[in-house]
């Protein structure tokens, strides 16, 4: 089973912080569920909806890729999917689960994208700023960019949240302007269920 894991400049310079948290998360959730198929391993319903807009072929993106709920959906759609998170264990989860996935252990905050590689990429629930000018540059001419995170809305209900990982108002619309915006919205996801949350919601498309 091959699983690529890069490194920053070649150093072995993983930031274990972030990968200890959210593996002792995955972990826990595991044990919570007991090996049941947890939120993270189902397609978010935002990509679902969206389907109509995908690709029906060529090579996707799935950044911060979690349990691949999202890359699973992909892959049964016929695309060719790129995995990345920080996670090994949800990255390792995720290729036992999907043998065709292109799955790679890496830090995003120190990663390059190749230019125009990518007919799709999906963003769900991680927020780097710096990665959205790779984004466009990386998306292929006609390739889709769908994106869901929390905004700041968000704070109503969990002010325990840094607003750094947060959307301000109009910014995901603004930051990617120069994209044609098919589908985009802000507001309350699940508000009467266990787990409500504000969120900014994008689909677009490269000129
Ligand atoms: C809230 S989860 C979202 C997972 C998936 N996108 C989804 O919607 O189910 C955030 C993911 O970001 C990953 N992550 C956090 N920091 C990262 C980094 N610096 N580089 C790559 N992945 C990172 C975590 O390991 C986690 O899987």
């Amino acid at each position: 089973m091959q699983i690529i894991r890069l490194y920053h400049a070649g150093l072995n310079l993983m930031p274990t912080h972030d990968a200890a948290r959210w593996n002792a998360r995955y972990r826990a959730d595991n044990e919570h569920l007991d090996g049941m198929r947890t939120s993270f391993e189902r397609p978010r319903p935002f990509l679902v909806e969206n389907s109509p807009y995908l690709p029906a072929s060529g090579l996707a993106l799935d950044a911060a890729m979690g349990l691949g709920g999202n890359a699973g959906f992909l892959i049964e759609r016929g695309l060719r999917v790129a995995g990345v998170d920080i996670s090994d264990l949800a990255v390792r989860c995720a290729k036992a689960r999907l043998p065709s996935l292109q799955a790679v252990i890496a830090d995003l905050t120190c990663f390059s994208l190749p230019p125009a590689a990518f007919d799709l990429i999906v963003n769900f629930y991680y927020l780097q700023r710096d990665l959205w000018p790779q984004y466009i540059r990386a998306l292929k001419p006609g390739g889709v960019l769908i994106f869901e995170t929390l905004t700041q809305e968000m704070m109503t209900l969990r002010p325990d949240i840094e607003p750094v990982y947060l959307l301000a108002p109009g910014e995901l619309r603004k930051a990617f302007a120069e994209l044609e915006i098919i589908v985009y919205r802000e507001g309350w996801v699940n508000p009467h269920g266990k787990h409500p949350r504000a969120v900014a919601s994008l689909v677009a498309r490269k000129p």
